[in-house]
């Protein structure tokens, strides 16, 4: 019942918007019953409820030696507050255009986490300073998912230019084919099939990996 209770709270805690969240904060009936419960979670406990209640929408994580310039400042402060509630997010899972929209989203809910001293005791979120969102902010930008530009590509409408857009359109931009070397996508695609099964998309057969590979290589840079 206890455990119940505090994930129930918690629950509320990271999808209320913020005016849900005031309103909670702001009524003593709840706050007192909040108090009652004896509500701590730790931080393993909050993302294990997480990722029970949405997985799917969740980043699937990147190992943070697998970061381009793991030891940049941007990449340690990824790693530090990006992990507060979910696995740590891949640069590569939005464009430069598309990061300040999530970084935002995701800003808010740290600050407004940390922002009490009830929330902060309850969850121990930090949120980043201003000058470290920027640089966090520039870090996702500079490594981030580069978007194909499909009126270059004419063989986008063969098979094998069909299959590559479909599948590999369903989590981020279509990845522009130069963005790697032909040696490097290999380990890359192998890396796309984790995701998928960690994110309940279809992994697609051997053959139809090798049909995506040889279009992604021959237009590699
Ligand atoms: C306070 C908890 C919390 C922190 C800290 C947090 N996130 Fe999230 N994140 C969430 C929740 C909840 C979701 C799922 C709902 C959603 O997408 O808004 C999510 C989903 C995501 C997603 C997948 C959805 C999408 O739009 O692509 C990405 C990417 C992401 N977060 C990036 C980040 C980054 C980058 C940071 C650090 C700047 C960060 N998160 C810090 C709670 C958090
Ligand atoms: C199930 C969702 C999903 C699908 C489908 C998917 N990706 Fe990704 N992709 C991700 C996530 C999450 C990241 C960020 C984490 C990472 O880099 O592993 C990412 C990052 C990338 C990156 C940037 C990182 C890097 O190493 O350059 C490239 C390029 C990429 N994907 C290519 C592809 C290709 C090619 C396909 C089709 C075979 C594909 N993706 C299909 C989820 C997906």
């Amino acid at each position: 019942m206890r455990r119940n209770r505090t994930l129930i709270i918690g629950a509320v805690l990271f999808l209320a918007g913020a005016t849900g969240l005031m309103s909670l904060y702001s009524s003593p009936l709840s706050m007192a019953g909040m108090m009652g419960g004896g509500m701590m979670m730790d931080r393993d406990g909050m993302k294990s409820m997480m990722k029970e209640m949405m997985g799917a929408q969740l980043p699937p994580g990147v190992d943070p030696n697998d970061l381009p310039e793991p030891q940049s400042n941007g990449a340690q402060l990824l790693a530090r507050y990006c992990v507060q509630c979910h696995n740590l997010p891949g640069p590569g899972m939005h464009t430069a255009e598309e990061w300040p929209r999530v970084v935002d989203r995701m800003n808010q809910r740290m600050q407004m986490m940390s922002g009490h001293n009830m929330m902060r005791m309850m969850h121990g979120i930090e949120a980043p300073e201003d000058s470290e969102l920027e640089a966090l902010l520039a870090y996702l930008q500079k490594h981030a998912q580069k978007p194909m530009d499909k009126t270059l590509y004419k063989d986008l409408n063969t098979p094998a230019g069909k299959l590559f857009d479909t599948t590999c359109s369903q989590c981020h931009a279509l990845p522009d084919p130069k963005q790697h070397t032909s040696d490097e996508w290999p380990a890359v695609i192998q890396r796309m099939t984790r995701n998928m099964a960690s994110m309940g998309k279809p992994v697609p057969n051997q053959e139809a990996l090798e049909t995506i590979l040889s279009y992604l290589q021959k237009h590699a840079k």
